[in-house]
């Protein structure tokens, strides 16, 4: 993203909180791994929203209608000793010059600067519960100026929950939101190409994710936006799989959940293959049945439509499947009204894509399912999964399968961003046994 990209969200929230408003926002905190060792930074999706930046002990500051600069951002100072050991810092020279801050002070300088900054606020916007640590200070200054009010200093009345407001715009993508996310799920559909000409009886799932992880890095994905699940057979029942160290057997299906991460925005794509290279009929048929379940769950993605219009036509389709196949048996609609394809597919058809892999943004808008408008992206993942239920025919047993695409409306429909991954059963097919003629 560019340096404009970032003011015009920060425009956009400044005009949402209106006169007389300040917004704080603390960067997410380092976690420890053990002992020495730290998790890889990432910042808050929220704060590198607003600033492109990406260092811990930072907070953004946003002053509507401040004289000397409505943006403010505090970070580390420069410090040779310590960027010699841990990496560079912007510093508050950087932090104004390369990212676009009205002012910059010390992250250490915090106490002396922000209780000044809050006084004679109407509004606070501030999310509570993100950084306890952060929450304690904001109570404390917000406190002592409570307590100051004999000498005429006002606190404010009234704490907006800035998440929410930086949620709604996040919801809405912009074309460079959607470049991003494009080539997130371009790269991430290799990945999975990379996995079908890759598997075969007798590798390990870790060896799967490696292929993955591989085709991510050396396209500039630096990490995956969650842990990948590889599940062999039966393990593809399980919904969060990620142990990935088990061999992979003959006559199993392979499920696999991976997206890469690229500049901050999610892919998230699930499919799901015979390990051999060949589907089994009972595999074909369920497989089948969810293809279709998600074709017509992508086809009521568009605007006007409302969220769970796509979840109802999967579940129609999937219902629908399991009579024919009788796993299930009775009327249709009671079926689908009362819910009977639980025991088979337990989770919902999809969720909101961005920033995030489970993104922000509200589903329900006054109590009614959210309609579809362009520039929304959202994940369609209708699966099946069938474990060993005593009144289940044994040649479904342990089968699961998900088929999962990033879907974005448009204006007159949508875009399929993971449409390079592919899912018939025939394009399959044909793509391992080429490869598996090359070997
Ligand atoms: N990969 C997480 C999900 O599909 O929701
Ligand atoms: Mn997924
Ligand atoms: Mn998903």
């Amino acid at each position: 993203m560019n340096k404009k990209e970032f003011a015009k969200r920060r425009q956009r929230l400044i005009e949402i909180m209106g006169p007389d408003s300040i917004a704080v926002l603390p960067n997410a905190t380092v976690s420890n791994r053990n002992r020495d060792v730290d998790y890889i930074y990432r910042s808050d999706s929220n704060f590198h929203y607003l600033s492109g930046f990406d260092e811990p002990e930072s907070v953004i500051v946003i002053v509507p209608g401040r004289p000397h600069g409505e943006y403010l951002l505090f970070c580390r100072e420069r410090d040779l000793k310590k960027e010699i050991w841990d990496g560079y810092r912007a510093g508050q020279e950087g932090a104004v010059e390369k990212y676009g801050a009205d002012d910059s002070y010390p992250f250490s300088d915090l106490n002396d600067i922000l209780p000044g900054l809050l006084e004679n606020k109407k509004k606070v916007y501030y999310t509570m519960g993100n950084v306890p640590a952060f929450d304690h200070r904001m109570v404390e200054w917000l406190n002592h100026l409570r307590n100051a009010s004999r000498q005429g200093k006002h606190s404010p009345n009234e704490i907006v929950e800035l998440d929410h407001c930086l949620n709604e715009l996040r919801l809405y993508k912009s074309s460079s939101e959607i470049k991003a996310m494009r080539y997130a799920a371009q790269i991430s559909a290799q990945a999975h190409i990379r996995a079908m000409e890759f598997a075969a009886v007798g590798k390990w799932e870790y060896q799967v994710e490696a292929e993955i992880m591989h085709e991510f890095m050396k396209n500039g994905c630096r990490s995956p936006a969650y842990p990948s699940i590889i599940g062999g057979g039966e393990n593809g029942c399980i919904l969060h799989y990620i142990e990935n160290d088990q061999k992979l057997k003959n006559n199993d299906l392979l499920l696999i959940d991976a997206g890469a991460e690229y500049d901050y925005y999610a892919a998230d794509i699930t499919r799901t293959f015979p390990v051999n290279g060949k589907f089994t009929p009972a595999q074909k048929t369920l497989y089948n049945i969810v293809l279709d379940a998600q074709k017509a769950a992508i086809a009521e993605v568009k605007p006007g439509n409302h969220w769970n219009q796509p979840h109802e036509a999967a579940v129609r389709v999937l219902t629908q499947g399991l009579v024919r196949i009788g796993l299930l048996e009775g009327e249709l609609e009671t079926l689908i009204e009362q819910e009977q394809y639980r025991d088979f597919y337990m989770h919902r058809t999809g969720h909101w894509l961005g920033m995030d892999v489970h993104d922000v943004g509200d589903y329900k808008v006054g109590g009614e399912w959210r309609l579809l408008e362009p520039g929304m992206v959202l994940t369609v993942e209708p699966g099946l999964y069938i474990r060993d239920p005593e009144h289940v025919n044994k040649k479904w047993h342990f089968i699961g399968i998900r088929i999962e695409d990033d879907v974005l409306v448009t204006k007159t429909g949508h875009e399929v961003l993971s449409h390079a991954a592919p899912k018939e059963v025939d394009e399959i097919e044909t793509l391992m046994a080429a490869a598996r003629s090359k070997h």
